[in-house]
């Protein structure tokens, strides 16, 4: 096995659909570090495919603000006016309620190593 290939592969991959998907260029950060930060942080009320007590986020990078279909987004949200870009993305994870007051997402990830695995992640989850 030459797990270092196996890596390089998954990464080339997971950039290859990042750029297919959208015109930013893929963040910084560690994908599979990301998925295992998702799982513990973020899986409780976001699912990666599908629907939950907090909007899809499949499609969220790159996306505007409260545009997943059939959530119901708290006006602060809805009226943010924000695409979540990789910064807008790195904002909002380290303080959601200073980038948008009143939003109902409230979960703080204060450091910013795991900021970046989370949003290379997101960018990984295409429809
Ligand atoms: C306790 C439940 C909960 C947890 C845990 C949670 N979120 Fe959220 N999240 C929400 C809710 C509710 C909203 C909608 C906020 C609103 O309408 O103001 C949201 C919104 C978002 C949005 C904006 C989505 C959009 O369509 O505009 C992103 C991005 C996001 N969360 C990322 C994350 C990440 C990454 C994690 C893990 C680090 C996480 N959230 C953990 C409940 C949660």
């Amino acid at each position: 096995v030459r797990p270092e290939i196996a890596c390089c592969g998954l990464v080339a991959a997971a950039l290859a659909v990042a750029s297919a998907a959208t015109a930013q260029p893929a963040p910084a950060g560690d994908a599979a570090r990301g998925a295992t930060l998702f799982e513990d942080r973020c899986a409780s009320c976001h699912v990666a495919r599908g629907g939950g007590q907090g909007p899809s986020l499949v499609g969220v990078f790159g996306r505007k603000a409260a545009a997943a279909p059939a959530f119901r987004y708290s006006p602060a949200l809805a009226r943010a006016g924000l695409t979540w870009t990789a910064a807008n993305l790195d904002r909002f994870l380290a303080g959601p309620g200073k980038l948008v007051p009143g939003t109902a997402m409230l979960i703080v990830i204060a450091n910013p190593a795991q900021r970046a695995d989370l949003i290379r992640y997101l960018a990984t989850l295409k429809r």
